[in-house]
């Protein structure tokens, strides 16, 4: 038994239809005695009544502010604006342990308010290793836009689908022609889903790995015509394409998709670009003769809110039923005191207002 009261809030973010616990998940933690409130969420896709049918209690979009102390707030993306002091343990990706743009902000809110972030990108088990991604459903998204693209049938704006409406757009056609695919980070989750859409596509890619890259064979990359780069880059390496070799006369590569996106960091394999792409405009043209279509999505799983949230629900769900009990949690709420004094805010520091 638990005494985890677990609240599930409504995403700000419009687009945001995907959700961190799915019904069939909400179902086993209500049934292992954990206390759940789900918030109303026009948007969610999946339905209140799906939640409340398994024992959840309803709750308004947005009341979580005034849930009881213990409550451990549940989402997935940025919180409103408001309040300025956060009381609670609240769970979800902060991004604002990089010193991205609004960190100090929301751990500032914190520590006024004496709660805790328990980021998910954070909660990894003892060798470091992530617990809960949604990696897969990138790669399978990035590859499939590629996919896509290279056959001349990517409309815009993109939104969101099903994988048997994707698959079913993904399958050749009388007249497609053939082209051959290089997915890069092949082992990794993302690279997994990359190579699952590409099969879905009747394409065999070609697959490295950090094996493959560490002596760079770049005309090799450049002879595929489609590239999925789906590494996830920890120490800077060579890049493995520069802006010169856009231009190489032997370039046969036409279609870029760059699930990693890592524009203007150090670490970015890929510097031939300086902004993603968006949902509306998902094609940006780096070279005109011949074409290179770049693809650089940073919200790809979004595209896929169902699948996405109950692959990630499912990898979620027993570390909830393990909360509190150190471990992961105990390495997230330890980042999380980290990044407080990074910013240089003491723990327990309440802030001038
Ligand atoms: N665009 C999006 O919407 C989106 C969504 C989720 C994740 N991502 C990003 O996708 C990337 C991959 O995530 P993941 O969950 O698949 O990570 P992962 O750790 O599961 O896999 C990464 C793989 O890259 C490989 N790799 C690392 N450096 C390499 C190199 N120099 N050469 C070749 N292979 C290398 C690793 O060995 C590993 O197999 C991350 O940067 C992540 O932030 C993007």
């Amino acid at each position: 038994m638990t005494d985890l009261h677990l609240w599930l809030r409504h995403e700000v973010r419009p687009t945001e239809r995907r959700t961190p616990i799915v019904p069939s998940d909400a179902r086993r933690l209500v049934e292992s005695g954990v206390t759940l409130t789900v918030e109303e969420s026009p948007q969610r896709i999946f339905p209140i009544e799906e939640y409340e049918a398994v024992g959840a209690r309803v709750a308004p979009a947005g009341s979580w502010v005034s849930a009881p102390p213990q409550a451990v707030i549940l989402g997935l993306k940025e919180l409103p604006d408001g309040p300025d002091r956060l009381a609670h343990r609240h769970i979800f990706f902060g991004h604002a342990y990089k010193r991205q743009p609004g960190a100090a902000g929301l751990l500032r809110r914190f520590a006024a308010g004496g709660g805790t972030l328990l980021d998910l990108e954070y909660l990894v088990d003892d060798t470091g290793r992530r617990l809960a991604a949604f990696g897969y459903w990138a790669g399978y998204l990035g590859a499939a836009l590629a996919v896509l693209q290279q056959r001349g049938r990517l409309g815009a704006p993109l939104t969101p689908t099903s994988k048997e409406e994707l698959d079913a757009r993904l399958r050749p056609v009388a007249g497609d022609a053939d082209f051959t695919a290089l997915v890069i980070g092949a082992l990794g989750r993302s690279g997994r889903g990359a190579r699952a859409a590409l099969q879905a596509a009747g394409v065999e890619p070609t697959c490295w790995d950090l094996d493959e890259t560490r002596n760079l064979d770049r005309p090799a990359l450049l002879a595929h015509d489609v590239l999925v780069n789906c590494v996830l880059a920890t120490t800077p390496v060579p890049p493995f394409v520069r802006e010169a070799d856009l231009d190489d006369p032997a370039r046969r590569l036409r279609t870029l998709s760059d699930v990693t996106c890592d524009v203007g960091s150090p670490l970015n394999v890929l510097p031939v670009y300086d902004r993603t792409t968006e949902w509306d405009d998902p094609v940006r043209r780096l070279r005109k003769e011949p074409p290179l279509d770049l693809i650089a999505i940073d919200n790809l799983p979004s595209l896929l809110p169902r699948e996405s949230s109950e692959d990630f629900s499912g990898s979620l769900r027993p570390l909830l039923l393990d909360f509190g009990a150190g471990g992961p949690w105990g390495r997230a709420v330890d980042r999380f005191h980290q990044a407080s004094r990074e910013h240089g805010i003491a723990e327990g520091e309440l802030p001038h207002d």
